[in-house]
């Protein structure tokens, strides 16, 4: 779905924020994108590089905590094409989040947000999604497009971009 709303081109530089495993990163990675994947857990980038050692194209995955004082030096100012966070934003402060991807970005980059929707998930499911209150003001002031990932509307995808 991702493709069929961004323009993407082999090459450009993506930051995929809760990266677990890696499943999304291969996937992007497939698409002949320069993906970087972040997580704080040590566990899950181990998994995630032993998962890779056959070759996903250009795919690098590191150790960080996003709440961290300190961004790994790849991460300079306006370096990135695409900030991607799937499954993971209702666990990050998001208005950090939001603040840092848009420093890290290029003029007109674009950050990705996949996350859960409290209001359409099971009882013992609602912590891992936003209420719709919440997804309002993490887009506030943005340019935006919303896309369903589930029919049920459980999964809410996002595409964010500051004003030209
Ligand atoms: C539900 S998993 C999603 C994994 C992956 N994005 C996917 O779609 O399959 C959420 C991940 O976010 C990571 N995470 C949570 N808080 C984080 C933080 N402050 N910094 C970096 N990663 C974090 C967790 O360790 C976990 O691997």
């Amino acid at each position: 779905m991702l493709q069929s709303l961004v323009q993407t081109k082999q090459g450009m530089t993506v930051v995929e924020i809760g990266c677990g495993t890696g499943g999304w990163a291969r996937a992007l990675a497939s698409m002949g994108l320069s993906v970087t994947g972040y997580d704080l857990s040590g566990v899950a980038i181990a998994e995630a590089t032993k998962l890779t050692e056959h070759d996903y194209g250009d795919l690098r995955f590191a150790e960080w905590d996003i709440h961290s004082a300190t961004p790994p030096y790849s991460l300079a100012p306006q370096s990135v094409d695409i900030v991607t966070c799937r499954l993971t934003v209702a666990f990050l402060d998001r208005e950090k989040f939001v603040r840092d991807a848009f420093h890290w970005l290029k003029p007109r980059g674009i950050l990705h947000i996949v996350t859960p929707v409290h209001e359409h998930l099971k009882a013992s499911e609602k912590h891992r999604g936003l209420t719709e209150r919440q997804i309002s003001e993490l887009v506030a002031g943005l340019e935006q497009t919303r896309y369903a990932i589930e029919p049920d509307r459980s999964i809410t995808g996002l595409i964010l971009q500051q004003g030209a």
